[in-house]
């Protein structure tokens, strides 16, 4: 098991496992022809996962513009989640299609909450693209197109995702187990 901070992390899905499930999903995504597609990473937590989910839909023949939005989706997965925009994108979105790009989905309400604000600025269509699906924390109806993999309840670290801003250098997803012998 690696150890990292003093900890003993176990790895749920390998470095190797996302690159391959990356150009997979790429190859999906691009197979749907959208029409000047603009790709928003949602901050932070998506970062790593959209900077190789764009590089693997350009091998695939995508050339979308990419736009990121800064997403607090505070207590986010308790039933007092509220969403807030911390930072905008400059683009206007009238007519076109959108793909969110996000870590994970969970109780739903930060992508539920950003699609439909995209949607009432007049997007033609907000897909949601996600490294993981947790579905049995889900709180309200909502499905991403494109999904990596589905998560088990637990709290997961790395590729992007941190506890306390630490973690994210990971370049695997895995759970944080305790402090290492
Ligand atoms: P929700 O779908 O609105 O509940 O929000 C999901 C967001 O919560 C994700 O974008 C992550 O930023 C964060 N999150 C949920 N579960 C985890 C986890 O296991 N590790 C790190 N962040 C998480
Ligand atoms: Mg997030």
């Amino acid at each position: 098991m690696p150890v990292v901070r003093e900890k003993d992390i176990e790895v749920l899905f390998s470095a190797e496992e996302i690159a391959r499930r990356n150009l997979e999903l790429a190859k999906e995504i691009t197979a749907h022809e959208y029409k000047d597609l603009l790709v928003i990473s949602i901050l932070k937590g998506s970062f790593i996962f959209a900077a190789d989910l764009i590089r693997a839909m350009h091998e695939m023949g995508s050339a979308p513009e990419v736009e990121f939005m800064f997403i607090s989706s505070y207590g986010a997965g308790t039933t007092s989640g509220e969403v807030r925009v911390l930072r905008d994108i400059d683009n206007d979105v009238t007519g076109r299609d959108v793909l969110l790009v996000d870590d994970i989905l969970e109780s739903g309400k930060t992508l539920k909450f950003t699609r439909d604000l995209l949607l009432s600025r007049g997007a033609k269509s907000v897909s949601l693209a996600v490294l993981l699906d947790k579905t049995s924390r889900r709180q309200i109806e909502l499905n991403a197109d494109y999904v990596g993999f589905n998560c088990p309840d637990y709290f997961v670290v790395g590729y992007g995702m941190d506890v306390a801003h630490a973690f994210r250098e990971l370049p695997y997803v895995g759970i944080v187990k305790g402090d290492a012998a």
